[in-house]
């Protein structure tokens, strides 16, 4: 065999065969509704346009500092005092291309083959490929819509082991949009208080879309602050996700070896992008306030529709831009003799059928649910939706 077994073993992405038949279906000239993306739908604010092209001006074109020049560090460090009550030095700061890499780095510094490491489930799907590429040994902890898709204390510490090394969470949650409220952080730091072998990565990428709650981070329970690995990037509050740029905070000897893993792969991100980044994370966050009034207007359309198609379980997703209705109660249903067995055949039928495309909640692991973002207009969430329920009722016992 000419390829690794580590690369034999990555999952693929499911998305694919998904993409293909979109591309299809649009060529024909059919209008497909995109309600798959992960990222926000908004160009990136033009006051931060601009500090690129100065930039690009003042010739930042060259290597930066691996962990990212030292003003944008500040200008973190200064980020995580004014929204999140946290105190990180600059040296304890590392930027990298998206929080992708923040979170493989800190993976691979962390994780040792055989280690395991606590997902909690429905999860972002690179955690799991992450943690495999690390040799490490993803241990799942499910919660279902009806827990709001957030496992309890008791579930948590049912599976920690000896070998637990990590837990994984991102708050608020892609792909549920749910957002762990202060109470349940704080059972979560009380385990970490009662198990000191074990790290935790606080993923907060999502942390300015968030509805009625407040976004808290982990490491502000000051007791287990030198465990936690906070990362953040500015992909989807400042919707930057071509920019590349995501951080970590975290205690220095782990930045320090985020750092020295870095220097060996890519080196300091686009320099072009940190300099933007400064003029993003220096402006008050009031600035792209405008986009989470968006994405809460549409969460409330689309949780007033998807509530009215029969077969659908709702959470009232808090934050993040996604619904992840618990659909169940539609497999094994049945359209003109094909029979929908998995939720894989409810996103493929709604593509064919309604054309809207979604995406299966396996990919997630959650194979009873689907995930439907709503980085969409409001015509097309109407539309969609509309569409999708119609699709819905036509599916026969
Ligand atoms: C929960 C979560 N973490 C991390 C990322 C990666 O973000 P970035 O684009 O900054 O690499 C994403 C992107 O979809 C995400 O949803």
């Amino acid at each position: 065999m000419t390829l690794s077994k580590r690369i034999n073993e990555l999952n693929e992405s499911q998305t694919l065969a998904m993409a293909r038949k979109s591309r299809e279906l649009k060529a024909k000239g059919v209008h497909v509704i995109n309600l798959s993306l992960g990222e926000p739908d908004f160009d990136t604010p033009d006051f931060i346009k601009e500090a690129a092209k100065k930039a690009i001006e003042d010739n930042y074109s060259h290597y930066s500092p691996v962990a990212g020049y030292l003003d944008l560090r500040e200008a973190i460090s200064e980020k995580f005092k004014r929204d999140n009550h946290l105190e990180y030095t600059p040296d304890e700061i590392v930027v990298s291309t998206g929080a992708k890499q923040s979170l493989i780095n800190a993976i691979m510094c962390l994780v040792n083959p055989g280690d395991e490491v606590i997902i909690f489930t429905p999860y972002w799907v690179s955690y799991t490929s992450m943690v495999q590429l690390a040799e490490g040994v993803p241990v799942f902890v499910k919660a279902g819509v009806e827990q709001d898709f957030k496992p309890t204390a008791d579930q948590i510490e049912a599976a920690i082991s000896p070998r637990t090394k990590l837990l994984i969470f991102s708050s608020p949650c892609n792909p549920t949009g749910s957002v762990l409220t202060y109470e349940e952080l704080s059972e979560i730091a009380e385990i970490l208080r009662k198990y000191p072998h074990i790290y935790a990565i606080s993923d907060e990428i999502y942390e300015h879309i968030v509805f009625e709650e407040k976004h808290i981070s982990l490491a502000s329970f000051s007791e287990i602050k030198d465990r936690v690995i906070t990362v953040n990037g500015l992909s989807k509050g400042y919707a930057m996700t071509g920019w590349r740029i995501g951080y970590i905070g975290a205690p220095k000897r782990i930045a320090q070896a985020c750092d020295k893993f870095q220097g060996q792969f890519t080196s300091g991100t686009c320099t072009i992008s940190q300099r933007a980044a400064i003029a993003a994370l220096k402006a008050d966050p009031s600035e792209i306030g405008y986009m989470r009034e968006a994405f809460y207007r549409r969460r409330n359309i689309v949780i007033d529709l998807l509530s009215e198609i029969p077969g659908f379980r709702l959470n009232l997703p808090k934050g993040a831009f996604y619904v992840f209705p618990d659909v169940s109660k539609l497999l094994g249903k049945h359209y003109m003799g094909n029979k929908i067995s998995t939720t894989e055949d409810l996103c493929m039928y709604l593509l064919n059928h309604a054309h809207v495309s979604t995406v299966s909640g396996d990919a997630f692991g959650a194979s009873n649910c689907i995930r439907i973002s709503y980085a969409a207009s409001e015509n097309d969430l109407i539309d969609a939706i509309s569409r999708i329920h119609e699709a819905v009722n036509k599916l026969k016992d």
